[in-house]
């Protein structure tokens, strides 16, 4: 792996001519006073890197005559790491992980400018951290105001995103084989939760199902937040409080992925909690399903991006006029977003090292991203008929009996040279298939 580690450090200084690009590893949150949150790399800092410890920066400097790669690194410290575990320290920083020269952290300030004066150009994405940040820009404004001595050095800051983002869009073989991995442990999650799933529990002990098999087949934890949302919180996008009873006649939205070594997977499936779905909900049902199935044949290399969730819109809109929740003419009803109070959201996203992952949807307004084998994306479409939907004046009041049903499916899709590949195919979501 360390070999694609350096391939992927060399790609981005080809790209990036005389510049010198700068990488801060992710800082630790604290959960509550004294206590942090497991640590998470950053993702661009994982990518270059793998280097897996807070406290670091990276700098890839292909105009420096010597170190090309340089890392700063917490150094071994036994009484420290005795409380909050192994550090890889100095040394190894430079034989593990191939950089030219590493140092301690504390060295940073010290050390930067000399790769930064030859540079033309710095790149750095500006984080969270202002404190941060502001190192990054008073060691540029020293370089500046002695800039007219030496005729050399950075006159801009680029973002790193455009340039790196756009080689994280497109996966590797080894980035698709962790991808898979995580596709699979929550494929058998989602179905041993259908399994399990029954009127009268709880949803936090699907929930706990489901994160019991990601843990236990090595996946680090949930992607994000789990929900496990039944009966009317279905129709809440982001609910995740997961303690409700669950009652026969109601359906169950589980959207529940994992990351596994950072690679995330990202599945929603919705059924019925005692096995078979009541008339209303299954019309729905079948009209998402539609919506998911002809989005999904959108997924081919050379299609714009775009034509996934424009696809989705149609056939959701055309359902919802069948069903007589919506009223008009179906191009005028999706030109003026009629369907956005059942369906909110997006169709979808890039999905990798971040669940929500790095690269652009379009370059501009005329200019589409045009997808390519590699990328990896989810498709999601969803119907919410929410209680209390404030419509407009000229469509019809909804009938109570579609209130409080929420619906969505989502499979995460590798785009091919020849077409897509499902990666989550292995969870069931026919509707003979979800029905016990
Ligand atoms: N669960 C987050 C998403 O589906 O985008
Ligand atoms: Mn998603
Ligand atoms: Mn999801």
């Amino acid at each position: 792996m360390q070999a694609e580690y350096q391939q992927r450090r060399e790609q981005l200084m080809s790209k990036i001519g005389n510049g010198t690009a700068i990488f801060r590893s992710a800082p630790t949150a604290v959960m509550h006073n004294d206590v942090e949150y497991a640590f998470r790399q950053d993702s661009d800092f994982y990518y270059l890197t793998g280097f897996n410890e807070p406290q670091a920066v990276a700098i890839l400097a292909p105009s420096h005559s010597e170190h090309r790669f340089v890392l700063f690194v917490q150094p071994k410290d036994r009484e420290k790491e005795v409380w909050s575990g192994y550090r890889c320290g100095v040394e190894a920083a430079k034989e593990v992980y191939g950089a030219s020269v590493a140092y301690p952290i504390a060295e940073l300030e010290e050390k930067l400018p000399q790769y930064l004066e030859k540079a033309d150009r710095i790149y750095y994405h500006l984080g969270r951290d202002r404190t941060f940040n502001d190192t990054i820009l008073n060691h540029w404004q020293r370089l500046m105001r002695t800039y007219p001595k030496r005729g050399t050095g950075p006159i801009a800051i680029e973002d790193t995103g455009p340039i790196l983002h756009s080689m994280r869009l497109m996966k590797s073989q080894a980035e698709l084989e962790l991808m898979r991995k995580a596709a699979e442990i929550a494929v058998e999650a989602h179905n041993h939760a259908m399994k399990f799933t029954q009127p009268g529990r709880y949803e936090y002990e699907v929930q706990a199902e489901i994160e019991h098999i990601f843990r236990l087949r090595g996946a680090l934890g949930p992607a994000y937040p789990s929900i496990v949302a039944s009966g009317v919180n279905s129709c809440i996008l982001h609910y995740i409080e997961n303690d409700r009873q669950m009652q026969d006649k109601e359906l169950l939205l589980i959207d529940a992925g994992c990351a596994y070594g950072y690679y995330n997977s990202d599945i929603t499936r919705t059924f019925p909690v005692g096995g078979k779905f009541t008339p209303e909900q299954k019309r729905l049902y079948e009209i998402v399903l539609e919506a998911q199935k002809q989005a999904i044949a959108q997924v081919q290399p050379g299609n714009p991006y775009k034509q996934i969730h424009d696809t989705a819109v149609r056939v959701l809109t055309e359902g919802l006029v069948e069903l007589g929740i919506l009223k008009g003419e179906i191009d005028k009803l999706i030109e003026e977003e009629k369907y956005k109070p059942y369906y909110m959201h997006r169709t979808g996203h890039w999905l990798g090292l971040d669940v929500h992952d790095v690269g652009v949807y379009q370059h501009g307004d005329d200019n589409p991203q045009i997808l390519q084998p590699g990328q990896v994306l989810t498709v999601e479409p969803g119907l919410y008929i929410v209680p209390d939907t404030k419509l407009a004046e000229d469509q019809p009041e909804t009938d109570p009996r579609w209130v409080g049903i929420g619906i969505r499916i989502e499979d995460d899709v590798l785009v091919t040279s020849t077409g897509h590949e499902v990666l989550t195919a292995g969870v069931p979501k026919e509707v003979a298939e979800v029905e016990r």
